[in-house]
C-alpha cells in the first residue's frame, strides 16, 4: 500500500535517520510502499538523503523550503496537497536551538529559533492536517524534546519554543482524536546530530544515536491504525547530560 511520508529536517541528523528507516523497512515488507516527501533548507544535503532511500528501493520527492518563511509553508502544503490529495504521515522534525546564557541570548536568536520551532510547525501543522480531516486518517509526529518538559540552563529559548510544541501536541490531539488522527509526541534527549556542532569525544559517547529514535517512530507509524502511541520518551542510559 502507498503511504506518503513528510518529513521536515530530512537533510541531517533524526530526520535524516527517520527517512532511512521507512526506505529500509519498504525493502522487507512488499505492503509498505512509502513515497517520501523530503524537506529541508539544503538541496545538497536532501538529495544525499534521497540517494540513500532510493537505493533501499524507496520512492522519493525532494522539496528545498525554508519552514520559518510563512509564504515558502504555504507553497510547500499547497504543492503537497495539489499533488497527493493528502498525507498520510507528517514528521514535524525541523528544529533549531541557540544554547547560550540567559543574559548572552539575542532578539535574532530569539526571532530564528521561534520562527523555525513555533511558528514553521504551527503553519505547516495547520495547513496539512486540514487535508487529514477531510481525509480522515493520518498521523502527525512532533520531535519534540525532553526539553519539552524539563528545563535546561543553557537552553532558555530553545526550551520555551519545545514546551511551546508541547502545547500544540496537546491541543491538536483534541482535534486528531475527532478525525481518526494519530498524533505522536517524541522526546528524545541528547542525540549525537550535527546540532550539537563539535563537542569532546567522551560527550559524544554518552549521547544516543539518531538511529535509536528512527526506529520505534518507524515502529510507531506501523502499529494498528486503530492505536495510537501517544508518548515516546528517549534518554541516555546515564541519563540527560548538560543538566
Ligand atoms: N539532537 C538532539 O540531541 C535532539 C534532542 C531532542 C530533540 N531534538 C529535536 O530533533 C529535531 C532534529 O534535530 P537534529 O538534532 O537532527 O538537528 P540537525 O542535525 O541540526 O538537523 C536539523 C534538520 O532540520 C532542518 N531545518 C532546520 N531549520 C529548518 C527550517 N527552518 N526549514 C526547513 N528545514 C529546517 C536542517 O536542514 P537545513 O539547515 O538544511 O534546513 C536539518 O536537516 C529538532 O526539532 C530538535 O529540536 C534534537
Amino acid at each position: 500500500m502507498k503511504h506518503s511520508i513528510l518529513i521536515t529536517g530530512a537533510g541531517k541528523g533524526i530526520g535524516k535517520a527517520i527517512a532511512l528507516e521507512f526506505a529500509r523497512t519498504s525493502k522487507n515488507n512488499p505492503d509498505f510502499n512509502p513515497v517520501l516527501l523530503l524537506v529541508s533548507r539544503t538541496a545538497g544535503d536532501l538529495e544525499k538523503t534521497a540517494d540513500a532511500c532510493r537505493i533501499e528501493g524507496a520512492l522519493v520527492e525532494t522539496y528545498t523550503a525554508d519552514i520559518a518563511d510563512f509564504a515558502q509553508t504555504a507553497a510547500l502544503a499547497e504543492t503537497i496537497i495539489s499533488q497527493h490529495g493528502t498525507i498520510d504521515c507528517l514528521v514535524n522534525n525541523a528544529g533549531v536551538g541557540r544554547f547560550k546564557p540567559f543574559g548572552e541570548l539575542s532578539e535574532d536568536d530569539f526571532d530564528y529559533t521561534v520562527a523555525t520551532n513555533m511558528k514553521g510547525t504551527f503553519f505547516l501543522t495547520q495547513k496539512l492536517f486540514a487535508a487529514m480531516e477531510r481525509a480522515r486518517k493520518g498521523h502527525i509526529f512532533f520531535i519534540t524534546s525532553v526539553a519539552a518538559e524539563k528545563a535546561f540552563k543553557s537552553s532558555s529559548i530553545y526550551c520555551m519554543t519545545k514546551f511551546a510544541q508541547k502545547g500544540l501536541v496537546e491541543t491538536l490531539r483534541l482535534y486528531a482524536r475527532e478525525c481518526n488522527v494519530r498524533i505522536t509526541d517524541v522526546m528524545p534527549g541528547a542525540v549525537w546530530t550535527p546540532m550539537w556542532g563539535d563537542v569532546p569525544e567522551e560527550m559524544k559517547s554518552a549521547m544516543m544515536m539518531p538511529e535509536d529514535i528512527a526506529v520505534p517512530v518507524v515502529q510507531a507509524y506501523l502499529l494498528p491504525g486503530r492505536t495510537s502511541l501517544e508518548e515516546l520518551v528517549f534518554r541516555p542510559v546515564g541519563g540527560d547530560i548538560n543538566e
